[in-house]
Formats: structure tokens, sequence, C-alpha cells
């Protein structure tokens, strides 16, 4: 939610993504305004190709826009150079995407731990197991997991570090209906207890149920921004 007087966490303003592509250009964004407050859980709905990914990527110093510019608190990302983005995306930034990208020759608990190890005051790995409510499951490697234990424990990864955002790309784009809405469930968890701010993309429009505001891209532009009077539960969600 954006209670009023407080800062967003992200400002970015006119942002546009050129692809050269040969002969020709993909304007994956056209011109796209965005803010995201602390604490507030937004989802991101839009066809394939409307450039939501892009725009992830670009909040979370993972690409860099063409032009326009994205203000991270006092970070600017757009002058920053690769090691400050790579320091911004190491100290405040967890992702999770569709595939999971565990080490299969790690436990669920090791793979937490690679995080765990380089940054300043992390949680344990089994506290951030925990939370995602795979407390039985520390010792389990990724390939003794399901799709929704071993999407549990990126998302565990991810937020071990206690971030400030939380980016998802199609979280649950690889899962049946109900071991997605345990994984959002889980999301919506560390949304609520840490606070974390956080964007999921989804191609699933049940799922703008869950978010405080809801923005819609199509085509390269911000086509509609809704915010919803009541947040509803992951396991309320039908679809
Ligand atoms: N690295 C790249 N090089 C060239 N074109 C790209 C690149 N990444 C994305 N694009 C193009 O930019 C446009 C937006 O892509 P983007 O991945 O942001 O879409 P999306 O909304 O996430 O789609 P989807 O729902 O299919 O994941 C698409 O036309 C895509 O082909
Ligand atoms: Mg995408």
């Amino acid at each position: 939610m954006s209670p009023p007087g407080e800062e967003p966490v992200f400002v970015a303003r006119n942002l546009t993504k050129v692809y050269p592509m040969g002969e020709v250009e993909v304007h994956a964004l056209r011109g796209v305004d965005f803010d995201l407050y602390p604490r507030e859980f937004v989802v991101l709905l839009g066809p394939s190709g409307s450039g939501k990914s892009t725009l992830l990527n670009i909040l979370g110093g993972l690409d860099v826009p063409t032009s326009g510019s994205v203000v991270y608190r006092d970070h600017n990302l757009t002058t920053a150079n690769e090691a400050a983005l790579t320091e911004y995306r190491r100290d405040h930034v967890g992702f999770v995407f569709q595939f999971y990208n565990l080490i299969p020759s790690l436990t669920a608990r090791e793979n937490v731990a690679l995080v765990t190890e380089i940054v300043d005051d992390p949680m344990t790995p089994a506290e951030a197991l925990g939370l995602v409510g795979l407390t039985g499951r520390l010792d389990h490697f990724p390939a003794q997991l399901s799709g929704g234990e071993q999407q549990r424990v990126a998302i565990a990864r991810a937020i071990a570090k206690r971030p400030d955002v939380l980016l998802c790309d199609e979280p649950t784009g690889a899962l049946d209906i109900t071991t997605g809405v345990v994984v959002l469930e889980a999301i919506a968890r560390v949304n609520r207890e840490l606070g974390t701010s956080t964007v999921v993309i989804t191609h699933n429009a049940a799922i703008a149920g869950m978010a405080d505001r809801v923005v819609r891209l199509a085509d390269g532009r911000v086509a509609s921004v809704d915010r919803n009077a009541t947040r509803i539960s992951a396991r309320e969600l039908s679809w």
C-alpha cells in the first residue's frame, strides 16, 4: 500500500527499451512509468511480448533501459556502473523465476546457504526454508522435491537475505493450480511478514486478486493500473 507521504521504493519514468535485431528494432518498452511502494504487492499482467520481463529485469538491475530513468530509493540505477548494479542486486533484490535454477548436487539448505554466506545479516537457511513451509525438507536434494517444493526453495533462497524487493517472473508458470497456490501463499507470507515490496508477473489474471495494485502492460506501454479495495488470499483464488 502507499500511506500518504511514504516514499516509493522505485520510481521509474519514461522507460524505453529497444533491442536492435539486425535490420529491425524491437521496441520492448515504449515509455513506461512505474512506482512501487514499501510493502506493496503488485501483479504485472499483459500478453506475451508486452514487456513484462523487460521491465522486471530493469527494476532488478539485470538489464538497463535504452532511455528513461529508474531510481531505487537513493540509487539511480540508470547511471550506475556494472559494479554498482551487482552490489544493488546482491544487497536489495530477490529474484524468483519460472524455472527454479537450484544446484542439483546441493540440498535445500545448501542451496539457500549459497546466498546467506555472501550477504550481511541474513536469516539462517533453516529460518528461510521455514518461512516457506519447508522445515521438513532441509536436507532433501532438488530431485527429491516436487516442483512446488523446489520453487519454494528458490523463494527461500531469494528472501534469506531479507531483500527490500522480491521480483518474481511467472513463479507459478511451471506448476499446477494446487501447487501454484502453495507457492503464491509463500510469496504473500514473505510480503506480509517481512514487508518485502513484491512484483509478480503472471499470465493468470486470477492472481490479480492477491495484489494491492494490478498493472497491465500492452505493447510496451502501461495499459491500465487498478487498485484492489481488498486483497484475497491465494487459497481464495479460483481459476
Ligand atoms: N534480449 C532480447 N533481444 C531481442 N529482443 C528481445 C530480447 N528480450 C526481449 N525481447 C523482445 O522484447 C519484447 C518484450 O519481451 P518481454 O520478454 O519483456 O515480454 P514478456 O511480456 O515478458 O512476454 P512473456 O509473457 O512471453 O514472457 C518481445 O517482443 C521480445 O521478443
Ligand atoms: Mg516474460
